[in-house]
């Protein structure tokens, strides 16, 4: 569904080129559990903003349901990130004058009901505190808020940056756990240093020097849509 061909992102540093990704295939398949590995400076987010539209190949393509994104005018990509796809980054990104509720429901504008929402909160362990601010809420059940407002409208796609990198062990695995159960039919693909995150993962890419090194395959997930060769130029 989410299909990267031979795309590469290149910075440009003191004008030389950096590749933080060098010529990556790889396809997202429906409902499976994607895991990224690799250490910092990798290239992981950089790979995570492609895929999910944040930023555009500089060589190579990134196609969605078959068209690439690249060539969607800004307007319609901004859609992808609001309806099909959810994000959720390492930092807990809050509305500070919101509550944790008007949090969630402001990343679906037209999408997620009020009710929706606090059903999620509730699913999330925080349902009696939807009504608090975020600086009334720990790191934690910050994270779980932007869970929740990534899960809101049942995204195709969720795409989690290092979720649980500021969060302590046990709460980074409950805030993956959540993801994992409460992600519907959507697929889920989590970037991050940390394997124990991925113990569940249908799929390990690992990632060294912007380039995928290896690949680990659960053989029990059976996908629900097309296979296609993910490694190699
Ligand atoms: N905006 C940028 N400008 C220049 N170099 C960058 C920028 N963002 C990331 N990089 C470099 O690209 C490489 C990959 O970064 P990143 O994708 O953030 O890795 P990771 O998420 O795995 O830590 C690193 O060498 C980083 O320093
Ligand atoms: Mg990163």
């Amino acid at each position: 569904m989410i299909e990267l061909r031979q795309a590469s992102l290149v910075y440009k540093d003191q004008g030389k080129d950096l590749y933080a990704c060098r010529h990556i295939n790889l396809t997202v398949r429906p409902g499976e559990f994607l895991g990224i590995l690799g250490p910092s400076g990798s290239g992981k987010s950089s790979l995570l903003y492609m895929m999910s539209g944040l930023k555009s190949p500089t060589s190579g393509e990134v196609l969605y349901k078959d068209q690439r994104i690249s060539e969607m005018s800004e307007p319609e990509r901004a859609r992808l990130r609001l309806v099909d796809f959810g994000i959720v980054f390492q930092y807990p990104y809050l509305i500070g004058y919101l509550s944790a509720l008007e949090n969630v429901l402001v990343g679906s504008p037209g999408v997620g009901t009020r009710e929706k929402a606090q059903e999620l909160l509730l699913d999330l362990g925080i349902g009696h505190k939807s009504h608090r601010l975020p600086h009334e809420l720990s790191g934690g059940e910050r994270q779980r808020v932007c869970v929740a407002r990534a899960l809101l409208g049942g995204r195709s796609i969720i795409f989690a940056d290092e979720p649980t990198a500021s969060l302590d062990h046990t709460n980074g695995l409950a805030v993956v756990d959540l993801l994992v159960r409460h992600r519907g039919e959507g697929a889920l693909v989590i970037v991050t240093h940390d394997p124990s995150m991925l113990a569940h993962a249908n799929r390990v890419i690992h990632i060294t020097d912007g380039e995928v090194v290896k690949e680990e395959v659960d053989p029990s997930f059976a996908p629900t849509g097309p296979i296609r060769e993910t490694i190699g130029p």
